[in-house]
C-alpha cells in the first residue's frame, strides 16, 4: 500500500517530504515578540515530529498585532535575532521545514494568555489599545477597537512586509498569513465584523480589498521560489457571516494575488459563534475551495488518527492536513502514523534505533 498521506507535495520551489503539517500554536511564552528557550524546546521537538512541515505560532507583525503580551512578535531586531537562533538549532537536529504564520490580532488583541482566562486586558494589566476594521468589540466585556484610518491600514499592511523580509532573513522556508480565526485580516473579509462605509467595506470585493493588498505587497517581496499562503475562514459559523462560497472567491482571489496555497479552518470572528466539536469539520470546506479555487489546499480541525489523515488526502478532499492538539499529545505522531501506514519519515540519527524496522519493542506498543 502507497500513503497518500506521506506522498511529496511541492508549493512553489519547496518540496515536502509528506502532507503533515503541525499547525501554527501560540506559546503565549515570548517577552516583547522575543522567542525563548520554551521556542527551542517546543520547536524543535515538533521538528522532529514526522511532519513535513511546521508552522511557527502566529506572529505579530506589530506589537500591538499580538494578542497577548507573550506572544511572539517580528517587528525588532531583537525578535528577529531570536527567531532566527531559534530555526538555526532546529535545523540543526529536525527533519521538518519550518514555514511561519505572520499576524495582527485585530480587535481580539490586548488579551490574557489562556491560563490567565483569554480575557481583554483589565486596567492594571497594562491593556493596549486595539485596531480593527470597524468599532465593534469581538463580544462582551472585550475591547471596543478604533476604527482603522487609511494611516493605520498603510502602517499595518508595511509590518506586514517588513515581518516577511524579517521572517526570510531569519530562515523561513514558507510564509502563511494569518486570515483565519477573527483576527486583523478575517475581521475586513468577514460581515460581521466589517461595517465600514468607505472602499474597505460593503460588498465581499470592498472588505477583501484590503487583505488582498497586504497580501499582495508581501508577495512582492518574498521570492518567487518560496511558498507563501494563508489561513482562511471556511465559515463564520454565523447567519450572515462568511460562508464557504465566500471562501471560494477569496481563495480565488488570493491565488490570483500570486499566493501558493490556503488552510481551510473556520470560526473565531464572535463571540456569539458556536463551531461544532465534530472531527473533520472543516473538511468539507476545504474540499470545496480546493475544487473550485483550484489552490494547493490544507485543512485543520479535530483531526487525531493516522486512517483519519490519509482519508483526507486520498479521498482529494485536501493536499495537505495541519495537526496543533494531537502534535502536543504525540510530538512523534508522524513516526507513528508512518509506522501504520506502512511508510517511512526521516528521524534524527541519535534516535534512529527506535524505528520501528530496528527496533522490536515497537510491536508491543498499545
Ligand atoms: C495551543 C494552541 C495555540 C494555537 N495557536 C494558533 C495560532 O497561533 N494560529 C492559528 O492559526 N491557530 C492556532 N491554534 C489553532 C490550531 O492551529 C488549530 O487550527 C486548532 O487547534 C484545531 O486543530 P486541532 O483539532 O488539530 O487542535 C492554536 C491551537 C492551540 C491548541
Amino acid at each position: 500500500m502507497t500513503s497518500a498521506l506521506f506522498s511529496s507535495i511541492r508549493l512553489a520551489d519547496l518540496e515536502l517530504a509528506n502532507r503533515i503539517v503541525v499547525s501554527p500554536m501560540c506559546q503565549y511564552s515570548a517577552d516583547d515578540g522575543v522567542a525563548s528557550e520554551w521556542h527551542d524546546s517546543h520547536l524543535g521537538m515538533l521538528t522532529n515530529s514526522g511532519a513535513a512541515l511546521v508552522v511557527v505560532e502566529a506572529t505579530g507583525v506589530e506589537r500591538r498585532g499580538r494578542i497577548t503580551h507573550g506572544c511572539l512578535g517580528l517587528y525588532s531586531d531583537d525578535c528577529e535575532a531570536a527567531l532566527a537562533a531559534v530555526i538555526a538549532r532546529c535545523r540543526r537536529y529536525g527533519t521538518a521545514k519550518i514555514g511561519i504564520q505572520l499576524a495582527h490580532a485585530g480587535r481580539k488583541a490586548s488579551a490574557s494568555r489562556p491560563w490567565e482566562g483569554a480575557q481583554a486586558l483589565k486596567p492594571g494589566d497594562d491593556p493596549w489599545e486595539t485596531i480593527a476594521p470597524s468599532a465593534i468589540p469581538f463580544g462582551p466585556n472585550w475591547h471596543v477597537p478604533r476604527e482603522m484610518t487609511a494611516e493605520d491600514m498603510e502602517r499595518v499592511r508595511d509590518a506586514f512586509v517588513a515581518a516577511a523580509m524579517r521572517a526570510i532573513r531569519a530562515g523561513v522556508d514558507a510564509i502563511e498569513l494569518h486570515g483565519a480565526h477573527g483576527y486583523l485580516l478575517h475581521s475586513f473579509v468577514s460581515p460581521i465584523s466589517n461595517k465600514r462605509g468607505d472602499g474597505y467595506g460593503g460588498s465581499l470585493a470592498a472588505r477583501m480589498r484590503y487583505p488582498l493588498e497586504v497580501a499582495q505587497a508581501v508577495r512582492a517581496v518574498v521570492p518567487k521560489g518560496m511558498p507563501l499562503g494563508a489561513r482562511i475562514t471556511g465559515t463564520d459559523w454565523l447567519d450572515g457571516g462568511l460562508t464557504a462560497d465566500d471562501a471560494v472567491t477569496f481563495a480565488k482571489a488570493l491565488k490570483a494575488a500570486g499566493l501558493d496555497f490556503v488552510c481551510i479552518s473556520s470560526g473565531g470572528v464572535s463571540s456569539d459563534a458556536r463551531p461544532p466539536v465534530a472531527a473533520n469539520s472543516n473538511v468539507p470546506f476545504a474540499e470545496q475551495v480546493k475544487r473550485e479555487a483550484g489552490i494547493a489546499t490544507r485543512t485543520v480541525g479535530l483531526i487525531a488518527g493516522s486512517k483519519q489523515a490519509e482519508a483526507i488526502i486520498a479521498e482529494g478532499k485536501a493536499d495537505m492536513v495541519a495537526l496543533a492538539r494531537a502534535m502536543l499529545d504525540d510530538p512523534h505522531w508522524g513516526w507513528r502514523a508512518a509506522h501504520a501506514l506502512g511508510a517511512d519519515v526521516p528521524r534524527p540519527k541519535q534516535y534512529q534505533r527506535s524505528a520501528p524496522k530496528v527496533w522490536p519493542g515497537a510491536a508491543y506498543r498499545d
